[in-house]
């Protein structure tokens, strides 16, 4: 038995088939050229029947993408069967798919024809498609639900009538891995020309099995896998194709098997049929969700930082995901943390790592994610005292209820004094103002507080504001009798930060 598996990717077809999920013309081109980098070895790109827009886009992947067969799907009809063609024939490679429902169920309800009926019209079918092409793939609709002696016949007529792939589809996604693997080791055992043909899958996933199910069938000798990127696909979709392949990869051991797919291509594709489909991809989705590479256990961090191989199966650049990221939140430890500095540029002594850990610690009970902005604003606010490039040298203000706030401000710039008068809103806005004419910045105060730090009538008043400058969001705290006064160097404080923040040359550490 080969020891490859043919990988066949229905996200035009089946994927396209999600609810919502409709592609343009040139959409279906865009993700066909990225299945062909990918590796896939056949693109069912439509079903040419179903639309005169659906049959020109088969058309235009079938003349413009080069590497993968190209297939169409077809009813077991002469009309689909006909379109199918016209729309694969410009391919170098192409393939028929066509398929007929074989279940009771489908027989007596919706096509309400018997058992010997059906086997004439597959077989009629298939010889059609081959007056076409020589690659013709049969179907049996809702095959797990069929019953086994005549699926074994259907399988068994259609391969004598030329067919070279026989599809074994979990339709409605109800079939259980055991069960399907047995399903396909019994057909393998039981159809006397089965060699003459490769078998297929393709399962859906309505019980969340769609994979379990494909592998099951592979580890019993089905040899093509039909899946879609990100799992998309009609009602809860089909079998994710990233899923199947790192299975197969990571899992040699146990398969023995391999695929033509360039893994590194995975993340990217799926960004793609993502973003062209419209329908996201669940943060926790296996190999391509945001959170699939994501560790914020500390003991989970503390053990990928030692060795990645403690809590990773594969690495995030083996799929094009970039690389590992360590969620900084409560559970973080202080290994992950003192990473993050580094990474940051900040080289922090055991003692200013402790000191910087106990406030982590205490920001991280208060919010969830951690982000290397939050970091920075510890290292600033903590551990740096900044050489002040800027220092309030006096303030002059004007104001009263009926008077429009004026205020001058002079400042030691290098040595130099420079001074500027401003008006405004109110006394605090009217010196900020001055200080953004001598700074030549514009902050802009999205908080500002303020609390008295000693007690009586004399007592120090410490400003905290939050000013978002240069599209970042900056804190500076300022300690005075006098508000206003206070409130300048609070401000100061972030004009001084901002000046400092790409010179760490000029830091002096605590
Ligand atoms: O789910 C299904 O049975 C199908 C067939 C057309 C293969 O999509
Ligand atoms: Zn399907």
């Amino acid at each position: 038995m080969k020891d490859r598996v043919t990988i066949f990717d229905t996200t035009l077809r089946d994927g396209e088939q999600s609810p919502g999920a409709s592609l343009q013309k040139n959409e279906k081109l865009e993700i066909a050229h990225q299945l062909a980098r990918l590796g896939v070895d056949i693109i069912e790109a439509g079903f040419p029947i179903a639309s005169p827009d659906d049959l020109e886009a088969v058309k235009q992947i079938a003349k413009k993408v080069k590497g993968p067969t190209i297939c169409g799907l077809a009813r077991s009809l002469k009309k689909d069967i006909d379109a199918a063609y016209e729309a694969v024939r410009f391919a170098k490679r192409s393939r028929i798919h066509v398929f007929l429902a074989t279940s009771k169920i489908h027989m007596k309800y919706k096509l309400k024809k018997a058992e010997e009926e059906i086997l004439r019209q597959a077989v009629k079918s298939v010889k059609y498609a081959k007056r076409f092409v020589d690659d013709v793939e049969f179907s049996p609709e809702d095959a797990s639900r069929t019953e086994e002696k005549f699926l074994y016949r259907v399988v068994e007529a259609v391969i004598s009538a030329g067919a070279k792939t026989v599809n074994i589809p979990d339709t409605v996604g109800y079939a259980i891995p055991d069960e399907f693997g047995r399903l396909i080791y019994n057909i393998i055992n039981k159809v006397p020309n089965i060699n003459k043909a490769t078998i297929s899958i393709h399962c859906h996933n309505d019980l969340g099995l769609a994979v379990s199910n494909s592998l099951a069938a592979v580890n019993n000798g089905a040899r093509q896998v039909e899946c879609t990127i990100n799992g998309i696909g009609e009602r809860a979709g089909n079998a994710s194709l990233e899923e199947i392949v790192m299975a197969i990869n990571t899992r040699r051991d146990f398969f023995n098997l391999k695929t033509s797919i360039d893994t590194k291509l995975l993340y990217e594709t799926s960004r793609m049929v993502s973003r062209l489909t419209g329908i996201n991809v669940q943060p926790n989705k296996a190999i391509v969700g945001m959170n699939a590479f994501s560790h914020e256990a500390g003991i989970h961090q503390d053990g990928i930082l030692k060795k990645a191989i403690t809590y990773e199966i594969m690495s995030p650049s083996d799929v094009g995901f970039g690389e590992t990221k360590l969620v900084l939140g409560k559970h973080s430890g202080r290994h992950a943390l003192s990473r993050r500095f580094e990474k940051l540029g900040y080289k922090l002594s055991k003692a200013q790592l402790d000191k910087a850990f106990k406030r982590f610690k205490i920001l991280a009970d208060k919010k969830k994610n951690i982000f290397d902005e939050d970091l920075k604003a510890i290292v600033e606010d903590e551990l740096i005292i900044f050489a002040e490039r800027y220092k309030l040298a006096d303030l002059y203000i004007k104001g009263g209820t009926k008077e429009t706030p004026y205020a001058k401000v002079m400042l030691k710039v290098a040595k130099k004094t420079k001074e500027a008068e401003a008006i405004g809103d109110g006394p605090v806005d009217a010196c900020y103002k001055a200080v953004d004419k001598i700074t030549k910045e514009s902050g802009r105060l999205i908080d500002y507080s303020i609390r008295s730090i000693t007690s009586g009538k004399d007592a120090l008043g410490e400003v905290s504001v939050k000013v978002r400058i240069r599209n970042q969001v900056l804190t500076g705290r300022g300690t005075s009798t006098d508000i206003i006064e206070a409130s300048v160097k609070a401000y100061l404080n972030v004009m001084n930060k901002i000046a400092y923040r790409h010179e760490p040359k000029l830091w002096q550490w605590t």
